[in-house]
């Protein structure tokens, strides 16, 4: 039985369209879902929400006393994801609008029916400070190794290895795409067979981070499209959840994870990989425009009280992260020069949707032995 009093986080987004091209979601957009979600509010559904977007995603952030995978809790995020298409993005011919609504009607779980889900529960702390992640124009995985650094790095986590709470270790959830399974592995004595798996974040995505005593610490969203519709619909730009502080990594801890922008699958056409670039949640930084990217991150921090979102603080709106977003861009302009040749464009099996087929059917009668 679930106690009633446990908190569930839960971040539910979708691309539900945008302006101009794949660039950056309407304003009317987070008007109608606000509006959505604060009916809720006022009818006891949720405790608090905040509507956001990284990019063209849209993104929403909720608490509720509901649990992880409630039925009336997805619901309400798809039907506030099916009123911002129907209200506002095909009315305004939006791009792409209702692109990540792949079935007509809901059935009991956004899972497998398109839009992300990260939820994360437990029992809210005397503080609790949490950090959302949102990252447009890339993939579920691309949180392996920032979400390895933090649990399991101590040159980046130095609490692993000075906070008595911390020096237990962590334990990794890692789903397999391919096989719709997952196993727990606990580090630092489980490390490198967790790294065997996670160094392939085509296939193996870490879902939780559970700290060694069962402590919910991280959770995020495992959706591939391409997997659910079997055809390109699009990149499923992911999020992700973390509790910080207080025998769990610091907040600035979580935020050096992302002082190294890593290369991720996605960027252009999905197809491309790019450097993961940690920006404002501001639209001056928070929209993608060369070459549809480079991939990008946002992170937006809360102190929870009473199910309540005190915040967001803006987290990578931080002149010390003004180097990362130098050396993304250098990274950017390096791999670009690579065009269309691997391993900017990712690997065959992982391209979203390609000529191949067509060229090779036209060149068949003319390749000699
Ligand atoms: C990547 C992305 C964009 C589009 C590109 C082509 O995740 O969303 O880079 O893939 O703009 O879009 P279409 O195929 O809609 O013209
Ligand atoms: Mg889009
Ligand atoms: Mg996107």
């Amino acid at each position: 039985m679930r106690e009633k009093s446990l908190l569930t986080v839960s971040v539910l987004k979708a691309d539900v369209g945008s302006i101009v091209g794949h660039h950056i979601t309407h304003p009317k957009e987070l008007e109608v879902a606000t509006q959505q979600l604060e009916n809720a509010r006022k009818q006891g559904l949720i405790v608090d929400f905040r509507v956001t977007h990284c990019g063209d995603d849209l993104d929403l952030i909720m608490t509720h006393r509901m649990g992880e995978n409630n039925a009336e809790i997805h619901r309400l995020a798809w039907e506030t994801f099916k009123e911002v298409t129907e209200k506002v993005s095909k009315p305004l011919k939006l791009y792409a609008a209702g692109q990540d609504l792949l079935v007509e009607s809901f059935s009991g779980n956004v899972k497998g029916m398109g839009p992300g889900a990260a939820e994360l529960e437990f029992e809210e702390r005397t503080s609790d400070p949490l950090i959302i992640l949102l990252a447009d124009k890339t993939s579920p995985g691309a949180w392996n190794l920032p979400l390895y650094k933090i649990f399991a790095d101590p040159f980046n986590t130095s609490g692993l290895v000075f906070d008595p709470n911390l020096h237990g270790g962590f334990i990794f959830e890692v789903y397999d795409l391919h096989e719709d399974a997952s196993v727990k592995l606990k580090c630092p004595e489980e490390l490198y067979d967790l790294l065997a798996l996670i160094g392939d974040p085509n296939r193996y995505i870490i879902r939780k981070v559970y700290r060694y005593d069962g402590l919910p610490a991280a959770a995020s969203t495992t959706t591939k499209l391409s997997i659910i519709a079997g055809r390109y619909v699009g990149k499923d730009d992911p999020a992700c959840i973390l509790r910080a502080q207080h025998g769990l990594p610091a907040v600035g801890e979580i935020l050096e994870a992302f002082s190294f922008p890593h290369l991720v699958p996605g960027w252009m056409r999905g197809s491309h990989h790019g450097p993961l670039m940690p920006v404002s949640v501001n639209d001056s930084q928070n929209k993608c425009t060369r070459f549809d990217g480079p991939p990008r991150v946002v992170a937006l921090g809360f102190q929870l009280c009473d199910g309540k979102l005190i915040g967001p603080a803006d987290l990578f709106d931080d002149p010390a992260f003004e180097y990362t977003r130098a050396k993304a861009n250098e990274i950017a302009e390096y791999i670009r020069r690579n065009g269309p040749f691997i391993p900017h464009r990712v690997g065959s099996a992982e391209m979203e949707y390609t000529t191949l087929k067509e060229v090779l059917d036209k060149l068949k009668n003319r390749f000699s032995k």
